[in-house]
């Protein structure tokens, strides 16, 4: 298994690219399936998820190259509307071949989804909307067995969900009538989703809003191209990355609309920050104030920053609150973080971080995706040599995490131990 080994104290200084962002990638994969044709997408990051969701496609019988961030996928030869538990229990996201499974087959066996290191993550909303669009479900030996040809209609939301939402939108694509949903997420991720379904002939009102209409086209496709938006959260993980090492860092290939909270924050915490059309400049300005975050669906502040958010604060120069409302026990972050020295306490979804002056270098462990990358900002300003081991998890959301890295004056070394 790797590990990181990380020499920090040294400010990061320079540019770096932002990669094709993955939340949007995955979906965008998986809808593929719902049209036969050749997909040509541009900007596709080079990890662990976008791995397995290629294993998921060819699984389903599609024929898939991956080139240069280029991926090239025909779902010409696609017959097997199966996502089995081996991928699944891998990664969520494989949740995301039900819809189109739907849409293209009338018929999806899909596995479900376990819980995950930041507990319970319910597919509730996912199966009950499919319901109220015409579907039979039943669970068998784990798998979500769903048929039936899907009418459409209206479907409102308890609760707005990213993945229940660009589930639904694929499902609809090829549905007997139009499909309304209220209370959608309207995450950029979402909106790419939308786009690239929008050039498969399917109409869709009210994108980039809480009320989408879609509405379905058979017409047969021959091939799309599309470019994948940059990820917003791996830019405001370096971002947080540049103020928290004291140092100044330019980040291009960015969309500074979908960052708008984070830079918010960040400029309440000190940072100097200078925005162009796709790149976005952090300078650290000689303090770190402490600043208040609460997670919230788009446009509020992503729960995928939180945990770096948190260990921006444990340097900050006075107490800062943190509260989770997305996925509430998210904080397996805060136990690794102590063991730099930080002082955090929390009560259910509540966290409360004293800046101190410096963290100590240790042997730390990674839990989930965005938690390593917290951990790796607290090590690189640790001055002296931390360890982060369980690394795999990095692996499924950052593409070539430690070049970047390196590139910017970071002294980070992967080890196989
Ligand atoms: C996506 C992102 C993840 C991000 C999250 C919230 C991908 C691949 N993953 O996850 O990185 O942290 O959005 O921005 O894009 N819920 C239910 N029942 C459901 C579905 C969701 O109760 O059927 C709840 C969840 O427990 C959570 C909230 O709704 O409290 C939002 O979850 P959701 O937006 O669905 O997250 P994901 O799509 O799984």
């Amino acid at each position: 298994m790797d590990s990181f080994i990380i020499n920090g104290g040294k400010p990061l200084e320079g540019e770096i690219c932002i990669s094709g962002a993955k939340n949007a990638v995955l979906p965008i994969m998986a809808a593929t399936i719902i049209k036969s044709a050749r997909y040509k997408i541009h900007n596709v990051p080079n990890l662990k998820d976008t791995r397995t969701m290629i294993s998921l496609l060819e699984e389903s019988g599609a024929k898939v190259k991956f080139d240069k961030n280029i991926l090239f996928i025909n779902t010409e030869s696609c017959n097997n509307p199966l996502a089995p538990y081996k991928l699944v229990k891998t990664m969520r996201a494989s949740f995301y071949m039900l819809g189109p499974f739907m849409s293209r087959f009338n018929t999806a066996t899909v596995s479900l989804p376990g819980g995950c290191a930041w507990g319970p993550r319910p597919v509730d909303f996912h199966i009950k909307a499919l319901k109220e669009m015409g579907a039979n479900i039943v669970l068998k030996d784990g798998n979500i067995i769903c048929n039936g040809k899907l009418k459409g209609g209206l479907i409102e939301f308890n609760k707005k969900s990213v993945g229940a939402t660009g589930n639904i939108i694929m499902a609809a694509a090829r549905a007997q009538e139009p499909t309304e949903i209220l209370n959608a997420a309207c995450e950029p991720e979402i909106v790419d989703l939308c786009n690239f379904v929008e050039l498969m002939g399917i109409n869709i009102e009210g994108i980039g809003t809480n009320h989408l209409t879609i509405y379905p086209n058979n017409d047969d496709i021959s091939e799309i191209k599309h470019f994948v938006i940059p990820d917003r959260i791996e830019a405001g993980t370096f971002m947080i990355a540049a103020l928290m090492t004291k140092g100044d860092v330019t980040i291009s290939n960015v969309n500074p609309n979908h960052l708008e909270i984070v830079i918010k924050k960040l400029r309440e915490a000190g940072a100097i920050i200078d925005i162009e059309e796709s790149s976005i400049r952090v300078i650290y300005n000689g303090k770190i104030n402490p600043v208040d975050i609460e997670t919230k669906e788009y446009p509020g502040y992503p729960t995928d920053l939180q945990a770096q958010w948190m260990s921006l604060m444990t340097l900050s120069n006075g107490s800062s609150n943190i509260i989770e409302n997305i996925y509430k026990d998210r904080f397996t972050h805060i136990s690794e973080l102590i063991r730099f020295g930080a002082e955090i306490s929390f009560e259910n979804n509540q966290a409360i971080i004293k800046g101190i002056k410096n963290l100590i270098p240790a042997p730390v462990m990674s839990t989930d995706i965005r938690a390593s990358a917290s951990l790796i900002l607290a090590a690189l300003t640790a001055d002296g040599e931390s360890s982060i081991s369980r690394i795999y998890h990095i692996d499924r959301g950052y593409e070539d995490i430690e070049l970047k890295i390196k590139k910017i004056g970071g002294a980070i070394k992967r080890i196989n131990s």
